[in-house]
């Protein structure tokens, strides 16, 4: 069998009494998109730096490209893009200046450079304001030179940190297709993020991490399918706004996500025991003579299966 693009196994990296990353292993083979999902301080954009390189594992293998990443890490460099989550440029260079210069770091011969800076000024919408200087721009266009610029040089792998955060739905959807387009040519890619549409409709798998510990690994749909006991309970209440039945639910919904949908008298929470809960919440409302509209169960969103999971595990720790 051929070796994996990234082979990563009991991967530990700790700093000081934290454990940032506490036993995590997956594969990814060429050409795929494997997406890290979790919230805040999970663990994330540690894999990616011991990935690349940039910090030492505790313990643990990484190879990458089938060789070990701290005997090879030069070789293993060169062929790798990332993009962190922290801007890492120059304030007063111009968005064109930007990728040429990276584009001369990494070797790329001039005629290229400027084929390729053309390109990609074009591809992510940013030749119209190719003059300005980097502390110019805002958030979400800085964000978008940090991305096209990583696509300055050939690479076989990128690692990808959080990098729509601060882009509007279209400048999202712009970057999404333009590295889908580079996996359907044989790029592998690495991606984390917290937004689970994004992870639907870019990653070939998913690993959920928690706390340094993946819990749960599969395709998007084989996740909503693991996880298919949660439901999304909607209610919709006749003359009652959600807010004020709150303090009726939340001690009934406990953890579960409660989502006060902008439709101000719906309410919607997710659940793995939606049923039991369900009638739960009826019998309350009844009681304080509540009048229900409607009741609905649904299919989850990932988002909902992602909460649940984490849920899960933290009643399980
Ligand atoms: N350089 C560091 N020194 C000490 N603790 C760190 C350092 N980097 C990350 N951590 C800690 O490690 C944990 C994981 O962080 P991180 O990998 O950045 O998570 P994520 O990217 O998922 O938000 C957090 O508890 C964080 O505070
Ligand atoms: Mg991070």
């Amino acid at each position: 069998m051929e070796e994996p693009c990234v082979h990563v196994s009991d991967l530990r990296k700790s700093y000081g009494s934290v454990q940032a990353v506490d036993g995590v292993s997956f594969d990814i083979e060429y050409g795929r998109v494997f997406g890290f999902l979790g919230p805040n301080g999970a663990g994330k954009t540690t894999t990616i730096k011991v990935l690349t390189t940039l910090v030492h594992p505790t313990s643990g293998t990484v190879k990458i490209f089938g060789k070990d990443i701290v005997k090879h890490q030069k070789e293993i460099k060169k062929k790798i893009g990332v993009v962190l989550q922290e801007p890492s440029f120059e304030a007063n260079l111009t968005v064109e200046r930007a990728l040429e210069l990276y584009g001369l770091m990494w070797g790329v011969p001039s005629e290229k450079r400027r084929d390729r800076a053309r390109e990609l000024l074009d591809k992510f919408d940013l030749a119209s304001f190719k003059g300005m200087k980097n502390d110019e721009l805002s958030i979400g266009q800085r964000r978008r030179v940090q991305v096209a610029r990583e696509f300055m040089h050939d690479m076989d792998l990128l690692f990808l940190d959080e990098p729509t955060v601060g882009l509007d739905p279209a400048a999202r959807r712009i970057l999404l297709d333009y590295v889908k387009k580079h996996v359907k040519g044989g790029l592998t890619v690495f991606f984390t993020t917290h937004i689970m549409e994004e992870a639907e409709y870019l990653c070939d798998e998913i690993a959920i991490i928690n706390r340094g510990k993946i819990i749960a690994t599969d395709t998007p749909a084989g996740l909503k399918q693991k996880y298919g006991g949660v439901k999304a309970v909607e209610i919709k209440l006749r003359d009652s706004s959600a807010q004020s039945v709150m303090h009726i639910i939340r001690p009934i919904a406990g953890s579960s996500s409660i989502i006060e949908t902008p439709a101000e008298s719906m309410i919607r929470i997710s659940s793995a025991d939606a049923q039991e809960m369900l009638m739960k919440i009826i019998e309350s409302l009844s009681k304080d003579a509540v009048q229900i509209e409607s009741v609905s169960v649904n299919p989850p969103t990932l988002e909902e299966v992602f909460l649940a999971v984490i849920d899960k595990e933290e009643k399980e720790a």
